[in-house]
């Protein structure tokens, strides 16, 4: 038996039989280490060891436990203020996981999925991104119709997760969506039309100008370097270039995988999982391959050698 219980037992007034006891001039009053003692008899139950070698009970432990587990959820919600387990968000703590579990995946085209799109206040608000269809009703303010990224919703616009191109990129199609991380050659972009635009603190506002073109004889001076690099091979070009290709498509991965993270409710957000769009096969095939958007064009890095 567990120690508070045993305490309690030793400090509960005396039952009337022992009053009665106490109370029989033939019989002495049991003193209180008495009732210790009977305490710590050996009790055949407990594999016949004493209560005081027992130490601390099962539901001792489970208490403690409790209450550390209170205080830690109490913490991390003045904390955090927004979650009790500091930020721990795993799928089974997800009331929209148990949900989709329950109901099983949906399976919708394209077109089934753009019914999706939050008009219906009845129907739950989805999006889908690179073939995963995400439940983000909760951000039905942000996805519904005049949400700040309402276009996301009903459709699969991976495309324009990656390069921005809200307007343009609407789609599904991630074809040659890597080339926004692959360099452009530096002596692609100055010239006497497109200078590399510089900016000169000490000039005064107003006059940040860009550095006219490198002249002629400027740049065989440079040319004539002693120490300047060797051209590269036509093979090592090409390696460059595969790694160069190899890292952007990483990087379009990983950023992919950011918005995965995020609709999943790993990060805490109260969106998951439900299921997959089907498409027929050879769907990417038969779209028209599309041009890198603007944006994305002139954002990508420039090599410096
Ligand atoms: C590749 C570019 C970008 C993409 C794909 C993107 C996408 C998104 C998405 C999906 C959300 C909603 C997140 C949620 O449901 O919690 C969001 C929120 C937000 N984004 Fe962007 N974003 C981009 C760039 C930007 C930029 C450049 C700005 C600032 C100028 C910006 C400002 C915001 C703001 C203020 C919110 C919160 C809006 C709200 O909750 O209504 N975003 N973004």
């Amino acid at each position: 038996m567990p120690i508070h219980q045993r305490h309690s037992i030793s400090s509960r007034p005396a039952a009337p039989d022992e009053t009665d006891e106490s109370e029989s001039p033939s019989t002495p009053t049991p003193p209180i280490t008495n009732t210790k003692t009977k305490n710590n008899a050996t009790n055949p139950e407990d594999g016949g060891k004493s209560d005081s070698e027992n130490g601390i009970g099962v539901l001792d432990v489970l208490r403690i436990l409790g209450g550390i587990l209170l205080l830690s959820s109490g913490m991390s919600w003045l904390a955090t203020g927004e979650s009790v387990t500091w930020g721990w968000n795993p799928w089974f703590l997800r009331v929209g996981e148990w949900k989709a579990l329950v109901n099983g995946p949906v399976r919708l085209t394209d077109a089934q999925l753009a019914e999706y799109d939050g008009t219906d206040p009845k129907k739950p608000v989805y999006l889908a991104l690179n073939g995963t269809i995400y439940d983000v009703s909760a951000g039905r303010k942000t996805y519904g119709p005049g949400g700040s990224y309402h276009f996301f919703a009903g459709r699969d616009a991976a495309r324009a997760f990656i390069t921005g191109c809200f307007a343009e990129d609407l789609t599904p199609d991630l074809r040659g969506v890597e080339e926004m991380y692959v360099p452009i050659d530096a002596s692609d972009t100055p010239s006497a039309e497109n200078p590399v635009p510089t900016y000169d603190p000490l000039a005064p506002a107003g006059h940040h100008t860009p550095d006219s073109a490198p002249k002629p004889a400027e740049k065989s001076k440079s040319s004539d370097n002693v120490g300047a690099k060797k051209p590269l091979t036509r093979t090592e070009l090409k390696i460059r270039r595969e790694q160069e290709y190899r890292q952007a498509r990483k990087k379009v991965r990983a950023a992919l995988e950011g918005w995965h993270v995020l609709f999943r409710g790993d990060k805490g957000k109260p969106y998951f999982k439900v299921g997959e769009v089907v498409r027929e096969e050879g769907w990417l095939e038969k779209m028209e391959p599309r041009e890198l958007c603007e944006a994305a064009r002139k954002g990508r890095p420039v090599r410096k050698d």
